[in-house]
């Protein structure tokens, strides 16, 4: 895309993270970020009235933060492009707030967007467009699933199949938990599983061999049960080989179904995003896999895999750029946006 494509910000609010990113094109210009991921620590979960206050002291200053690393001027700013859903109802509340005054005041069209979309979409900003139909492996926080996207960026996506119970990140959430590591858990497993064993302890793999759902519940409850018998016969647990047998189970379903997925839709490409796609292993599998089916893997650097405003921005510039109609002022913040829903 030229570098007279339209100059995008994107909010993002839908949890913890006040994310403002600013792209052009599929050029990153600016990605500021404000967490408040340290207020939650002590509740083991994000507090969602502790958030939205949070996002409302946040909010002007990173916007000023991502407008002077951008070099950019209030006035240049195109289009205002913001998580509509889903989320917390109250965080996103103050992201759709806020854009829509920044695009009422600059005179400029806003788009209410998906923010799974926008996990996908952030890829472009790494390693350029795409302009073929891919799978997707979205997992996050609260969703994981499987996606064919004929366009990324685009407003149609199919949804292949999707979490009957738990997320592949909350699995890692709540494991941490019991492990006695910090929120979020994801980071804490992803290192301790680098001194363990993957093979040392049989975990399930629910659902492994059947279509395109997943389902992490029993894996959760299994864990538990496998540390509490250590517990209870006065054994030490040992946490690393437990990280590391808990996250070739969920590494192992993930990457085995998006590979399936890629090679019976017929694309070349697989693209993964959100939150769980940081993880260090997920990444190594998924291209080892990727390479045996002679699939091409596409995953953004991890701090573009966790919740940030420049996905929002990515997906965004590409709305404008494919002409889509822009979002009424009255779009509501939609806490349970469908996936399929890529801009309201
Ligand atoms: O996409 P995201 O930042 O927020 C949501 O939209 O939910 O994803 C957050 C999730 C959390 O469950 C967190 O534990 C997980 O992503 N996560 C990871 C890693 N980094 C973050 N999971 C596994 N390995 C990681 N390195
Ligand atoms: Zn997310």
């Amino acid at each position: 895309m030229s570098s007279d494509a339209p100059l995008v910000l994107g909010i993002e609010t839908s949890c913890d993270e006040t994310g403002v990113g600013i792209v052009r094109g599929t050029e990153l210009l600016a990605d500021a970020l404000a967490t408040s991921v340290e207020e939650h620590a002590r509740f083991g979960g994000v507090v969602p009235e502790v958030a939205s206050r949070a996002h409302l002291e946040a909010m002007v200053p990173t916007i000023c933060r991502a407008l002077g690393s951008a070099g950019a001027a209030p006035r240049d700013v195109d289009a205002v492009a913001v998580t509509a859903g889903p989320g917390l109802a109250g965080a996103l509340l103050v992201g759709v707030a806020a854009a829509k005054a920044y695009a009422l005041a600059l005179g400029k069209p806003l788009y209410g967007v998906n923010h799974l979309s926008a996990h996908v979409a952030v890829d472009l900003l790494e390693h350029g467009p795409l302009d073929e139909p891919c799978v997707a492996l979205l997992v996050s926080g609260g969703h994981s699933s499987l996606l064919f996207v004929p366009r990324i960026g685009g407003e149609e996506l199919t949804e292949l199949g999707a979490t009957v119970d738990d997320a592949a990140g909350e699995a890692y959430d709540k494991v941490a938990r019991l492990l006695g590591m910090p929120f979020p858990g994801g980071p804490p497993i992803d290192r301790a599983a680098r001194d363990g064993d993957p093979r040392a302890i049989e975990f399930p793999r629910a659902m492994r061999e059947d279509g395109y759902a997943f389902s992490f519940a029993g894996l959760k409850t299994a864990v538990a049960r496998w540390v509490e018998g250590r517990q209870r016969a006065g054994e030490p647990v040992p946490v690393a080989d437990v990280a590391a047998s808990f996250q070739e189970a969920v590494v192992d379903v993930l990457t085995h179904k998006a590979v399936k997925a890629a090679r019976e839709h017929g694309v070349e490409h697989l693209v993964i995003g959100g939150g769980v796609a940081a993880n260090s292993r997920l990444r190594a599998l998924a291209e080892q896999r990727c390479a045996r089916a002679g699939l091409r893997l596409r995953v953004p650097r991890p701090r573009l895999c966790t919740d940030n405003g420049a996905m929002v921005a990515a997906l965004g510039a590409q709305l404008v750029a494919n002409g889509a109609t822009p979002s009424p002022l009255e779009i509501p913040a939609d806490s349970a946006l469908p996936i399929t829903e890529v801009l309201l």
